[in-house]
Protein backbone atom coordinates (compact mmCIF):
# COMPACT_ATOMS: atom_id res chain seq x y z
CA UNK A 1 0.00 0.00 0.00
CA UNK A 2 1.18 3.70 -1.19
CA UNK A 3 1.54 5.93 1.96
CA UNK A 4 -0.53 8.53 1.37
CA UNK A 5 1.08 12.07 0.07
CA UNK A 6 0.99 15.26 2.34
CA UNK A 7 -0.88 17.77 0.79
CA UNK A 8 0.69 21.10 0.83
CA UNK A 9 0.13 25.23 -0.28
CA UNK A 10 2.80 26.83 -1.44
CA UNK A 11 2.12 30.33 -0.93
CA UNK A 12 5.57 32.35 -2.93
CA UNK A 13 6.91 35.14 -5.09
CA UNK A 14 7.61 32.95 -7.98
CA UNK A 15 11.41 33.64 -9.31
CA UNK A 16 13.99 31.63 -9.63
CA UNK A 17 14.48 30.14 -6.30
CA UNK A 18 10.67 29.40 -5.78
CA UNK A 19 10.83 28.16 -9.44
CA UNK A 20 13.50 25.27 -7.93
CA UNK A 21 11.45 24.73 -4.85
CA UNK A 22 8.08 24.20 -6.62
CA UNK A 23 9.86 21.65 -9.02
CA UNK A 24 11.59 19.62 -6.17
CA UNK A 25 8.07 19.32 -4.56
CA UNK A 26 6.74 18.40 -7.41
CA UNK A 27 9.12 15.51 -7.68
CA UNK A 28 8.62 14.56 -4.67
CA UNK A 29 7.01 11.54 -3.69
CA UNK A 30 5.32 11.88 -0.11
CA UNK A 31 3.79 15.18 -1.07
CA UNK A 32 1.12 16.49 -3.33
CA UNK A 33 0.99 20.14 -3.57
CA UNK A 34 -2.23 21.36 -3.75
CA UNK A 35 -2.51 24.63 -4.46
CA UNK A 36 0.22 27.60 -4.99
CA UNK A 37 -0.99 31.16 -4.27
CA UNK A 38 1.27 34.59 -5.48
CA UNK A 39 2.83 37.20 -3.52
CA UNK A 40 4.67 40.27 -4.56
CA UNK A 41 8.35 40.58 -4.21
CA UNK A 42 10.47 39.08 -6.54
CA UNK A 43 8.16 40.51 -9.13
CA UNK A 44 4.53 41.70 -8.69
CA UNK A 45 1.78 38.89 -7.50
CA UNK A 46 0.43 38.97 -10.94
CA UNK A 47 3.94 38.53 -12.80
CA UNK A 48 4.77 35.97 -10.27
CA UNK A 49 1.31 33.88 -10.46
CA UNK A 50 1.81 33.51 -14.54
CA UNK A 51 6.07 31.98 -13.85
CA UNK A 52 3.99 28.93 -11.37
CA UNK A 53 2.18 28.54 -14.05
CA UNK A 54 5.34 28.55 -16.34
CA UNK A 55 6.52 26.06 -14.10
CA UNK A 56 3.45 23.98 -13.61
CA UNK A 57 2.90 23.68 -17.53
CA UNK A 58 6.54 22.51 -18.13
CA UNK A 59 5.67 19.74 -15.34
CA UNK A 60 2.19 18.96 -17.00
CA UNK A 61 0.44 20.03 -13.66
CA UNK A 62 -1.78 22.24 -14.76
CA UNK A 63 -4.71 20.73 -12.68
CA UNK A 64 -2.77 22.62 -9.77
CA UNK A 65 -4.70 25.86 -8.57
CA UNK A 66 -2.50 28.94 -8.93
CA UNK A 67 -4.65 32.55 -7.50
CA UNK A 68 -3.23 36.08 -7.52
CA UNK A 69 -2.34 37.39 -3.76
CA UNK A 70 -1.59 40.87 -2.13
CA UNK A 71 0.54 43.17 -4.53
CA UNK A 72 1.53 45.16 -1.18
CA UNK A 73 2.17 44.89 1.98
CA UNK A 74 0.06 45.50 5.01
CA UNK A 75 1.46 48.87 6.07
CA UNK A 76 2.10 51.60 3.06
CA UNK A 77 3.08 50.19 -0.69
CA UNK A 78 5.85 48.06 -2.01
CA UNK A 79 8.67 49.95 -2.49
CA UNK A 80 10.99 47.47 -4.90
CA UNK A 81 10.81 44.01 -6.64
CA UNK A 82 13.53 42.06 -7.13
CA UNK A 83 14.01 42.13 -10.47
CA UNK A 84 17.98 42.98 -9.85
CA UNK A 85 18.21 39.13 -8.77
CA UNK A 86 15.56 37.28 -10.47
CA UNK A 87 15.34 39.24 -13.91
CA UNK A 88 12.73 41.69 -15.45
CA UNK A 89 10.71 38.63 -15.78
CA UNK A 90 11.24 37.18 -12.83
CA UNK A 91 12.78 33.88 -14.14
CA UNK A 92 16.01 35.10 -15.32
CA UNK A 93 15.04 36.71 -18.71
CA UNK A 94 16.43 33.28 -20.06
CA UNK A 95 15.03 33.29 -23.30
CA UNK A 96 12.64 30.43 -22.76
CA UNK A 97 8.72 30.64 -24.04
CA UNK A 98 6.92 33.27 -21.67
CA UNK A 99 3.69 32.45 -22.77
CA UNK A 100 0.93 30.24 -21.04
CA UNK A 101 -1.95 28.95 -22.05
CA UNK A 102 -3.50 28.01 -18.64
CA UNK A 103 -6.04 30.45 -16.61
CA UNK A 104 -5.53 31.42 -13.17
CA UNK A 105 -7.35 30.23 -10.61
CA UNK A 106 -11.12 32.66 -10.12
CA UNK A 107 -10.28 32.31 -6.58
CA UNK A 108 -8.04 35.13 -4.69
CA UNK A 109 -5.56 33.93 -3.11
CA UNK A 110 -6.98 34.34 0.68
CA UNK A 111 -10.27 32.51 -1.10
CA UNK A 112 -7.84 29.44 -2.14
CA UNK A 113 -6.28 28.90 1.34
CA UNK A 114 -9.51 29.34 2.87
CA UNK A 115 -10.92 26.60 0.13
CA UNK A 116 -7.97 24.42 0.51
CA UNK A 117 -7.51 24.20 4.51
CA UNK A 118 -11.35 23.24 4.79
CA UNK A 119 -10.70 20.26 1.76
CA UNK A 120 -7.29 19.07 4.00
CA UNK A 121 -8.43 19.98 7.14
CA UNK A 122 -5.86 18.99 9.92
CA UNK A 123 -3.77 17.38 6.82
CA UNK A 124 -2.54 20.56 4.96
CA UNK A 125 0.72 22.16 5.49
CA UNK A 126 1.81 25.13 3.97
CA UNK A 127 5.54 26.11 2.67
CA UNK A 128 5.83 30.45 2.66
CA UNK A 129 8.65 31.31 0.78
CA UNK A 130 8.22 34.86 -0.27
CA UNK A 131 6.80 38.27 1.58
CA UNK A 132 3.98 36.61 4.59
CA UNK A 133 1.37 39.42 3.34
CA UNK A 134 -1.32 36.09 1.99
CA UNK A 135 -0.53 34.12 4.75
CA UNK A 136 -1.34 37.52 7.60
CA UNK A 137 -4.63 38.27 5.36
CA UNK A 138 -5.78 34.58 5.60
CA UNK A 139 -5.09 34.67 9.54
CA UNK A 140 -7.04 37.64 9.80
CA UNK A 141 -10.19 36.19 7.37
CA UNK A 142 -10.31 33.07 8.76
CA UNK A 143 -9.90 32.62 12.46
CA UNK A 144 -9.62 28.88 12.72
CA UNK A 145 -7.24 28.77 10.14
CA UNK A 146 -4.23 27.78 12.72
CA UNK A 147 -6.41 24.56 13.80
CA UNK A 148 -7.26 23.54 10.28
CA UNK A 149 -3.18 23.65 9.18
CA UNK A 150 -0.63 21.21 10.57
CA UNK A 151 2.19 23.80 9.92
CA UNK A 152 3.90 26.76 8.29
CA UNK A 153 7.41 26.44 6.89
CA UNK A 154 8.87 29.87 6.56
CA UNK A 155 11.89 30.59 4.32
CA UNK A 156 13.00 34.10 5.73
CA UNK A 157 14.87 35.77 8.38
CA UNK A 158 18.66 36.20 9.41
CA UNK A 159 19.30 34.75 13.07
CA UNK A 160 22.59 34.75 13.31
CA UNK A 161 23.97 36.41 10.54
CA UNK A 162 23.68 39.30 8.17
CA UNK A 163 20.79 40.29 6.01
CA UNK A 164 20.68 40.44 2.27
CA UNK A 165 18.54 43.08 1.58
CA UNK A 166 19.38 45.48 4.39
CA UNK A 167 22.46 44.43 6.70
CA UNK A 168 19.92 43.36 9.60
CA UNK A 169 16.73 41.86 7.16
CA UNK A 170 15.99 38.99 4.86
CA UNK A 171 14.28 40.05 1.57
CA UNK A 172 11.39 38.37 2.38
CA UNK A 173 10.67 39.70 5.93
CA UNK A 174 11.68 43.22 5.41
CA UNK A 175 9.00 43.40 2.32
CA UNK A 176 6.54 42.96 4.58
CA UNK A 177 7.27 42.83 8.63
CA UNK A 178 3.93 43.68 9.95
CA UNK A 179 2.81 40.25 8.47
CA UNK A 180 5.71 38.21 9.25
CA UNK A 181 5.24 39.41 13.12
CA UNK A 182 1.56 38.35 12.47
CA UNK A 183 2.35 35.11 10.95
CA UNK A 184 5.27 34.10 13.53
CA UNK A 185 2.77 35.00 16.16
CA UNK A 186 0.02 33.19 15.57
CA UNK A 187 -0.93 29.94 17.31
CA UNK A 188 0.74 27.21 15.17
CA UNK A 189 3.91 25.29 14.76
CA UNK A 190 6.07 27.31 12.34
CA UNK A 191 9.50 26.50 11.18
CA UNK A 192 11.79 29.32 10.32
CA UNK A 193 14.32 28.50 7.55
CA UNK A 194 16.64 31.70 7.41
CA UNK A 195 19.89 32.74 5.62
CA UNK A 196 21.70 31.06 8.65
CA UNK A 197 21.14 27.89 6.54
CA UNK A 198 20.16 28.61 2.66
CA UNK A 199 23.52 30.92 1.93
CA UNK A 200 25.40 27.26 3.02
CA UNK A 201 23.06 25.41 0.49
CA UNK A 202 24.93 26.39 -2.41
CA UNK A 203 24.75 25.24 -6.65
CA UNK A 204 27.66 25.65 -8.32
CA UNK A 205 28.74 25.51 -11.73
CA UNK A 206 29.20 22.42 -11.64
CA UNK A 207 25.70 21.36 -10.48
CA UNK A 208 24.11 23.80 -12.97
CA UNK A 209 26.51 21.87 -16.05
CA UNK A 210 24.73 18.62 -14.77
CA UNK A 211 21.49 20.21 -15.01
CA UNK A 212 21.80 21.92 -18.44
CA UNK A 213 23.34 18.56 -19.76
CA UNK A 214 20.46 16.36 -19.04
CA UNK A 215 17.51 15.50 -21.13
CA UNK A 216 14.98 16.12 -18.38
CA UNK A 217 13.13 19.50 -19.25
CA UNK A 218 12.85 20.27 -15.40
CA UNK A 219 16.93 20.33 -15.21
CA UNK A 220 17.04 22.49 -18.14
CA UNK A 221 14.42 25.01 -17.08
CA UNK A 222 16.59 25.80 -13.86
CA UNK A 223 20.08 25.81 -15.49
CA UNK A 224 18.43 28.48 -18.33
CA UNK A 225 16.57 30.42 -15.17
CA UNK A 226 19.19 30.37 -13.33
CA UNK A 227 21.83 32.08 -15.26
CA UNK A 228 21.29 35.40 -14.64
CA UNK A 229 20.89 34.76 -10.51
CA UNK A 230 24.53 33.19 -10.73
CA UNK A 231 25.97 35.73 -12.45
CA UNK A 232 24.35 38.51 -10.70
CA UNK A 233 23.48 37.87 -7.05
CA UNK A 234 25.21 34.93 -6.18
CA UNK A 235 28.87 36.51 -7.68
CA UNK A 236 27.88 39.54 -5.65
CA UNK A 237 27.63 37.22 -2.78
CA UNK A 238 30.29 34.96 -3.18
CA UNK A 239 32.91 36.12 -5.34
CA UNK A 240 32.18 33.31 -8.00
CA UNK A 241 29.12 32.38 -10.12
CA UNK A 242 27.05 30.70 -7.82
CA UNK A 243 23.22 30.73 -6.78
CA UNK A 244 22.14 30.01 -2.99
CA UNK A 245 18.60 27.56 -3.16
CA UNK A 246 16.77 29.44 0.01
CA UNK A 247 13.44 28.99 -0.98
CA UNK A 248 14.16 25.08 -1.92
CA UNK A 249 15.66 24.37 1.77
CA UNK A 250 13.31 25.91 2.77
CA UNK A 251 10.88 22.80 0.97
CA UNK A 252 13.51 20.38 1.64
CA UNK A 253 13.29 21.27 5.50
CA UNK A 254 9.39 20.71 5.33
CA UNK A 255 9.66 17.43 3.43
CA UNK A 256 12.75 16.09 5.94
CA UNK A 257 15.05 16.05 3.60
CA UNK A 258 17.11 18.38 4.99
CA UNK A 259 17.60 17.65 8.19
CA UNK A 260 18.70 20.58 10.30
CA UNK A 261 21.56 19.81 13.13
CA UNK A 262 20.92 22.75 15.17
CA UNK A 263 16.84 23.59 14.90
CA UNK A 264 16.38 25.03 18.53
CA UNK A 265 12.36 26.18 19.19
CA UNK A 266 13.20 29.76 20.44
CA UNK A 267 11.20 32.76 20.67
CA UNK A 268 11.71 35.07 16.98
CA UNK A 269 10.40 38.81 16.98
CA UNK A 270 10.30 40.81 14.41
CA UNK A 271 11.26 44.26 14.09
CA UNK A 272 8.81 46.45 12.91
CA UNK A 273 10.07 49.78 13.96
CA UNK A 274 11.61 52.09 11.49
CA UNK A 275 14.86 52.12 11.83
CA UNK A 276 18.01 50.34 10.34
CA UNK A 277 16.82 47.65 12.06
CA UNK A 278 13.37 47.25 10.19
CA UNK A 279 12.84 43.76 9.22
CA UNK A 280 15.15 42.01 11.59
CA UNK A 281 13.99 38.73 12.74
CA UNK A 282 15.54 38.70 16.14
CA UNK A 283 15.70 35.07 16.93
CA UNK A 284 16.64 34.27 20.97
CA UNK A 285 20.23 32.10 20.29
CA UNK A 286 21.03 32.85 24.27
CA UNK A 287 20.76 28.90 24.76
CA UNK A 288 23.46 28.21 22.27
CA UNK A 289 25.81 27.23 25.25
CA UNK A 290 23.41 25.30 26.49
CA UNK A 291 22.73 23.23 23.61
CA UNK A 292 19.58 24.76 23.12
CA UNK A 293 16.99 24.01 25.15
CA UNK A 294 13.73 24.03 24.02
CA UNK A 295 11.86 27.37 25.02
CA UNK A 296 8.54 26.50 26.58
CA UNK A 297 6.34 29.50 25.47
CA UNK A 298 7.93 29.44 21.87
CA UNK A 299 6.25 28.15 19.15
CA UNK A 300 9.23 28.70 16.31
CA UNK A 301 12.50 26.54 15.34
CA UNK A 302 14.61 28.07 13.85
CA UNK A 303 16.82 26.04 11.50
CA UNK A 304 20.48 27.65 12.15
CA UNK A 305 22.86 24.48 10.74
CA UNK A 306 22.67 22.45 8.02
CA UNK A 307 25.41 20.15 5.80
CA UNK A 308 25.55 21.69 2.86
CA UNK A 309 24.45 18.29 0.50
CA UNK A 310 21.20 19.52 -0.40
CA UNK A 311 21.95 20.79 -3.98
CA UNK A 312 23.49 17.80 -4.90
CA UNK A 313 19.97 15.78 -4.02
CA UNK A 314 18.41 18.36 -5.88
CA UNK A 315 20.31 17.94 -9.02
CA UNK A 316 19.62 14.28 -8.97
CA UNK A 317 16.44 14.57 -8.53
CA UNK A 318 15.63 16.98 -11.30
CA UNK A 319 18.34 15.34 -13.42
CA UNK A 320 16.32 12.25 -13.00
CA UNK A 321 19.66 10.62 -11.67
CA UNK A 322 18.29 9.64 -8.55
CA UNK A 323 14.42 9.42 -7.23
CA UNK A 324 13.73 10.54 -3.57
C1 LIG B 1 14.25 35.16 -0.50
O1 LIG B 1 14.01 36.36 -1.22
C2 LIG B 1 13.59 36.08 -2.53
O2 LIG B 1 14.25 36.89 -3.44
C3 LIG B 1 13.89 34.62 -2.75
O3 LIG B 1 12.96 34.04 -3.64
C4 LIG B 1 13.81 34.02 -1.38
O4 LIG B 1 12.49 33.66 -1.06
C5 LIG B 1 15.71 35.10 -0.11
O5 LIG B 1 16.05 36.16 0.71
CA1 LIG C 1 10.79 33.53 -2.80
Amino acid sequence: MTAERTPVLVDCDTGVDDAMALLYLLHHPAVEVVGITSVFGNNTAARCAHNSLRVLELMGRTDIPVAVGAENPLVGEVTYLATHVHGNDGLGDSGLPLEVSTPLSTLTAVELIDELSRQYAGRLRVLAVGPLTNIAHALDAIPDLTERVVDIVIMGGAADVAGNQSPAAEANIIHDPEAARAVLGAEWPSTLVPLDVTMTEIITEDHRARLSASKAPAAHFVAAVSDFYFGGYGFDSFGVRCSPCHDAVAAGVLTGDVVPTVFPRIGVEVDCTEGPGRGATICDTRGRYRGFPDQDDARCRVALVTDGSFPDRLVAMLTGAASL
